[in-house]
């Protein structure tokens, strides 16, 4: 059954970006609510969330309803989660202050759901101290808020006020509507992304690993209450809320940064497309270009995986397989070779998933023998398998 958001729109100059964070969840399948309060409605008009919501809007309290309910009630109980962005000044100080006197603020006194502000205004009046007591409450209250990121506000200021990125927003509600939390204080360590290994100070060869892979799977587990690392090269992905995210760029970084935690491991999951080779020599000085050809010769860098796999003890270790052929047979004896609990095995030869895709199709095999094959979804579906399949549930 899907899962139902009520989104609070008050009236500030983000609004529009609230329609983003609307398409984004119903694109996750995520039923989607809106309620607009009066002052919402002068900056985008409640057609435009109907219509991506796919929801009839609710903005005055006391319009003839379209079926009998009271609706401040139904939607009160109906909510999963509650989200309100952008949050006014305003309407944090009404909640804070108990004052229900439209729509919105009295569906959100009426609700038991979690309540999520993300507030947006300008920095004075993000920084006044009233507001900053408003807001001081209602998280001692138990109301959750993603604070506001810092740069260039609409008003022509720039400091702390611009409402957070509706990925990030995005993100931090899927983490709340998921209520299995079956990874629970389990610390669970991700490598994600490409490294990359320099030829000199402004070259380098690196592969086409995009880390998508590797942060759906870094999401999944913090979605399921675990402690989450997430060791990525670099990549263009924003770094997810309420993850640790150590940025590496090199093989030996990589390697120094996943030894260094993997004693308090309980399961390492390395999606990193790892760069297998370096050049022999790194030149300081940048080479300079020639008439003849430029030989460079490489050596085999660490094998990560196989040295955690030497020294595993209790940990669950998940390796990739990025194959071009066989691939089975190739991902069973990597599987083996390097002593892992399991592998993802994926044709890197079709074009419409792996390397940059937004799906995948992958073979996943356990020590055990078990064969589990995965058609074509999305990563994020990928990543719920997986964790299924790790804790034993399929
Ligand atoms: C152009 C414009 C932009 C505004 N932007 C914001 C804003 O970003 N944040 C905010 O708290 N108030 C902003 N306000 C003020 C609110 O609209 C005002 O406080 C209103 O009473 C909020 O009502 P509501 O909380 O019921 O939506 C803005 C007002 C105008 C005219």
């Amino acid at each position: 059954m899907k899962k139902n958001l009520v989104l609070g729109v008050s009236g500030g100059i983000a609004v529009y970006k609230a329609l983003e964070i609307v398409s984004l969840l119903v694109k996750k399948d995520i039923n989607v609510n809106v309620i607009m309060t009066e002052s919402a409605t002068k900056f985008v008009t409640p057609l435009s969330f109907q219509s991506l919501s796919q929801n009839m809007v609710t903005c005055d309290m006391f319009a003839e309803p379209k079926a009998w309910e009271i609706q401040h009630i139904s939607l009160a109980e109906k909510a999963d989660v509650f989200l309100v962005a952008p949050a006014t000044a305003n309407i944090i100080g009404k909640v804070a202050n108990g004052i229900a006197d439209d729509m919105l603020s009295t569906t959100i006194m009426a609700t038991k759901a979690k309540v999520i502000f993300a507030p947006a205004m300008n920095t004075n009046m993000y920084e006044n101290p009233i507001v900053q007591e408003n807001i001081k409450k209602l998280k001692s209250l138990g109301y959750e808020f993603i604070d506001p990121a810092e740069g260039r506000l609409a008003c022509g200021t720039s400091g702390k006020g611009k409402l957070e990125s509706p990925e990030i927003i995005v993100d931090k509600v899927l983490m709340e509507l998921n209520e299995n939390k079956d990874l629970l204080n389990k610390n669970v360590v991700v490598t994600a992304g490409p490294t990359i290994a320099p030829i000199d100070p402004v070259r380098f060869i690196t592969n086409r690993s995009t880390g998508k892979m590797g942060y759906a799977i870094a999401k999944e587990a913090r979605n399921r209450g675990a402690n989450v690392t997430l060791i990525s090269g670099p990549t263009s992905i924003i770094a997810p809320k309420d993850i640790n995210v150590v940025e590496v760029s090199t093989n030996e970084e990589m390697k120094n940064e996943v030894m260094n935690i993997f004693d308090e491991a309980d399961i390492v999951i390395k999606s990193a497309a790892v760069a297998d080779y370096k050049p022999k020599n790194y030149s300081t000085q940048k080479i300079k270009k020639g008439d003849g050809e430029l030989c460079i010769e490489f050596i085999r860098d660490n094998d990560i995986l196989m040295e955690l796999g030497s020294k595993k003890k209790n940990q669950i270790l998940v390796g990739f397989a990025a194959e071009s052929q066989e691939l089975k047979d190739n991902a069973m004896s990597k599987l083996q070779r390097k002593n892992l609990d399991y592998i993802v095995a994926n044709d890197i030869t079709a074009s419409d998933t792996g390397f940059a895709s937004e799906d995948n199709k992958v073979i996943i095999l356990s020590k055990e023998g078990k064969e589990i094959y995965l058609d074509k979804m999305s990563k994020e579906k990928i990543a719920t398998n997986l964790f299924d399949i790790i804790l034993e549930k399929r």
